[in-house]
């Protein structure tokens, strides 16, 4: 990061009489390239191997990054299974029964694993260059993954209920969330757009289909054919009208009264971020441009780095 200089920052934390001194290093997307030049070669692979087989796989490891960085950072917490010490992060409100893709980042971290000979590649790295690899796959932008990031030994289930958003918030809801992680409102809309990929399950779109009034009529009784009033909490819409496409056309069909969730329409529902959502709809390029931006600044979200942390030699526990 070009804010941060110098390569090591050297804290000094005294407690009582002894003294802990964390090492904390700025990531850097050459992290890997003497330790394990062919950790990223390896890691494209499997990704590419996995949206092959199941185009919707890519839309779920974007999203498997993102919720790792809005819990206490990209860390790889989410990966965590339960122990007697937390509950998994998997079975937080927007994770239980919905987040996915699991069974991939553990045959990625197998293949990095034996290509390197051994665990040198942390499992939060993993998520964010599977993250950047499955929007190339699916005809995204690439960009430079800054790397180096350490693994979590600990999850936590109350913050994952309390910092991922939720597909009820308003605008103001949706940027103050956002804010809490130093992300700004052009990182917001951008963001958004990684919902150009993939499907939601009908219970996150009930309300806002049956209920709202910032939806085009035709498209909210087309949708209440796929999920009904009462059951079908699980069938699938997807979120753009080509979710396996890394396109604008989640932006144009914001325009249009044509987003999924309640927080996908409230940017564009006339607050000030209609202007973007309007920019990003006519402008491809600008969009990819822009997410790729800030999903390098979302991957930079308090990571450990340093002597700080782990590198797991299983992503869902900690040594
Ligand atoms: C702005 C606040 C956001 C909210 C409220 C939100 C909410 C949701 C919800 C409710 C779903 C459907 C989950 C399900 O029904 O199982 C979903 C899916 C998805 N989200 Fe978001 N999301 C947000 C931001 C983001 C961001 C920043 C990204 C990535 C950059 C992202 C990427 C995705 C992807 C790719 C899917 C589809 C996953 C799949 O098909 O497996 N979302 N999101
Ligand atoms: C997660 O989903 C399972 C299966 O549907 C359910 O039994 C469980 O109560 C849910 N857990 C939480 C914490 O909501
Ligand atoms: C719609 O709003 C009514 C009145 O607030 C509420 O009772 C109902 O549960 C809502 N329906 C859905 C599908 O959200």
């Amino acid at each position: 990061m070009a804010s941060r200089s110098c390569l090591l920052h050297l804290g000094a934390l005294t407690m009582f009489s002894f003294v802990a001194i964390v090492i904390s290093a700025p990531l850097d997307p050459n992290f890997y390239d003497k330790v394990c030049p062919q950790a990223l070669p390896a890691i494209k692979r499997v990704v590419f191997e996995a949206v092959r087989q199941e185009k919707r796989m890519g839309a779920s490891l974007l999203r498997l990054h993102f919720h790792d960085c809005f819990v206490n950072g990209c860390d790889g917490s989410i990966l965590l299974d339960s122990t007697s010490r937390f509950t998994s992060e998997k079975f937080s409100l927007a994770n239980n029964n919905s987040a996915r893709g699991f069974e991939v980042v553990d045959r990625i971290k197998w293949e990095v694993d034996r290509v390197c000979g051994r665990p040198v590649v942390s499992c939060a790295d993993i998520l964010a260059v599977a993250a950047r690899d499955s929007v190339v796959a699916l005809g995204g932008p690439g960009w430079k993954v800054e790397l180096g990031r350490k693994d979590s030994t600990t999850a936590s289930i109350t913050t994952a209920d309390a910092d991922i958003p939720a597909p009820f918030m308003n605008l103001r809801q949706l940027i103050d969330n956002f804010r809490k992680q130093n992300l700004d409102v052009k990182d917001l809309v951008v963001l958004s757009g990684g919902h150009t990929l993939g499907f939601s399950q009908c219970r996150a779109f009930r309300t806002h289909i049956y209920n709202d009034t910032n939806i085009d009529l035709a498209f909210a009784r087309q949708l209440q054919a796929i999920c009904p009033r009462v059951g079908g909490d699980s069938n699938l819409a997807p979120l753009d009208p080509t979710p396996a496409n890394f396109d604008s056309k989640y932006f144009s069909y914001l325009t249009a009264n044509k987003g999924l969730l309640q927080s996908d329409q409230a940017l564009f529902s006339g607050g000030e971020t209609d202007a973007l959502v309007k920019e990003y709809s006519s402008d491809h390029d600008d969009f990819a441009e822009d997410f790729a931006k800030s999903m390098i600044k979302m991957g930079n979200i308090k990571p450990l780095t340093g002597n700080q942390g782990q590198i797991r030699s299983n992503c869902r526990r900690a040594n």
